[in-house]
């Protein structure tokens, strides 16, 4: 294994060859470059660890081309090589960004082992990165197994696909917790030390999402004035999470689908490719081959992405979670008092309910239990109004006519999570008369 890759930018010839000889025989990739300009080039398609750099050249300076190469990657390493007396720019140098200088001519073990610990210092600057990028998410998941049938079998297989490195898509309403499926797929793989990189296509317009995602060089369209990393390259060694994937548009898809494909992407400006090693996962809340069939979602890639997928079934077919949900979000709450606990009839409730929004709008009931309430056993009257006339009709069973009307009336709105147009084509009621049965119910009081 290579101990680093190295650039050395020199105009003599015999420094390049110098340098190219004996690191190379201490296990280091090496390249060289005679100029400022050839060795910016080569960033294209190389990532370094390490630059030597000499001060004087021809055309562009060392102290310029130092500058460039910071703007295009921070993190390389720079060390410059210095003529003798030219002890000022080496210093400016350093308040560039340099590591550290050697005047020539130079001791070739002293240039080896400032640049031994150069690369070193790099790699744990790099691997920390990581570990934060990691720690972040992973600190504030509050990750709970779902006992359910249902999910056990979901569980199961993502315990198989996180080894190994086939692309997943996850596919499920909103708020079932697709996220957190694709954050366990990541911490389970043999990645789980690199980043989990994610992107929500939905938010994005179409050129900010071919730059996010591949990057950008500096000047590739107006408003790009700094050289972009983009986030595929970010996840390199780890995981890249396409979020809302079925939201993406045709053009991009395209261009993502070679991606998927070959792992090859071409920041935007440039007219090389760089190749990553990433783990792609997928998720969305659409039925992608509906998305399909309207011609939304290209074919090649709907099978591109669809090597393995998992579904994570909603919470109303999955009632067993819900009291191991409410009981662990209110666990963890920070406002929870020693002792509070939900009363049976208040389980029982939101088992009845249907959960649109599923686990987030569980989640969410419960926080605001938590803001408005101090008292230790928490009944039903805590929960929102519409948990409850759900649940008394439900149990009671309805005795007149009207009463049916409202609770068919509730339960389409909660369908259509409060649509009313979409709610009053369902029943097949117009608007108006649909808006004077609310009302007349004080369904939304
Ligand atoms: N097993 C679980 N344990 C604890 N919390 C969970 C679990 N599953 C989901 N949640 C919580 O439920 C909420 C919704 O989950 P998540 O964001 O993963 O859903 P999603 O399916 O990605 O939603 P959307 O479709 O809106 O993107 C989050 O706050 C998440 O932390
Ligand atoms: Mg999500």
């Amino acid at each position: 294994m290579s101990n680093g890759k190295i650039l050395a930018i020199d105009d003599e010839q015999f420094i390049r060859r110098l340098i190219l000889n004996e690191f190379s025989l201490e296990g280091f990739d090496v390249i060289t470059a005679e100029s400022g300009e050839e060795g910016l080039g080569l960033f294209n398609d190389h990532s370094f660890d390490l630059v030597l750099l000499d001060i004087k050249l021809p055309k562009m300076d060392g102290i310029e081309t130092l500058r460039r190469i910071k703007e295009i990657s921070t993190d390389t390493e720079v060390i410059m090589i210095t003529g003798f007396g030219d002890i000022k720019s080496a210093v400016d140098c350093i308040k560039l960004g340099a590591v550290d200088y050697v005047t020539k001519p130079f001791k070739l073990d002293e240039l080896l082992a400032l640049a031994g610990q150069a690369i070193k210092r790099r790699k744990i600057v790099q691997k920390n990165r990581k570990k934060v990028n990691e720690n972040k998410k992973l600190e504030s998941s509050e990750f709970i197994y779902c006992p359910s049938k249902a999910m056990k079998k979901v569980y199961e297989i993502v315990a198989r696909v996180a080894p190994s490195n086939s692309t997943v898509l996850i596919q499920g309403e909103t708020g079932v917790g697709k996220d957190v499926i694709a954050q366990q797929i990541h911490v389970n793989s043999t990645r789980k030390e690199g980043s989990f990189v994610t992107l929500d296509c939905g938010l994005l317009s179409r050129n900010l999402a071919e730059s996010e995602l591949y990057g950008h060089r500096k000047g590739a369209f107006s408003g790009a004035s700094e050289t972009k990393t983009g986030l595929v390259e970010k996840s390199d060694q780890g995981t890249l999470f396409l979020d809302e994937i079925g939201n993406i548009d045709l053009e991009l898809q395209k261009k993502l689908l070679r991606f998927l494909e070959t792992r090859c992407f071409r920041r935007v400006g440039d007219t090389k490719e760089t190749q990553v090693d990433t783990r792609i996962i997928l998720a969305t809340n659409m039925d992608l081959y509906d998305a399909m069939k309207k011609g939304e979602i290209r074919k090649d890639l709907l099978y591109r992405m669809d090597v393995i997928s998992i579904k994570v079934p909603p919470l109303r077919e999955r009632s067993e979670d819900i009291p191991v949900l409410a009981t662990h979000f209110l666990e963890i709450h920070p406002d929870k008092i020693p002792g509070m606990k939900l009363m049976d009839e208040t389980l029982e409730t939101m088992i009845q309910y249907s959960w649109p929004g599923n686990i987030r709008e569980l989640k969410s009931v419960i926080n605001k239990i938590l803001i408005l309430s101090d008292d230790l056993n928490i009944s039903s009257d805590h929960l929102p109004s519409h948990l409850v006339a759900n649940y008394q009709i439900a149990k009671s069973k309805p005795k007149s006519l009207e009463e049916l009307e409202k609770a068919h009336i509730l339960s389409v709105l909660e369908e259509t999570e409060g649509n009313q147009s979409k709610a009053a084509d369902i029943l097949g009621i117009n608007r108006k008369t649909l808006y004077k049965k609310i009302h007349k119910y004080q369904i939304f009081k």
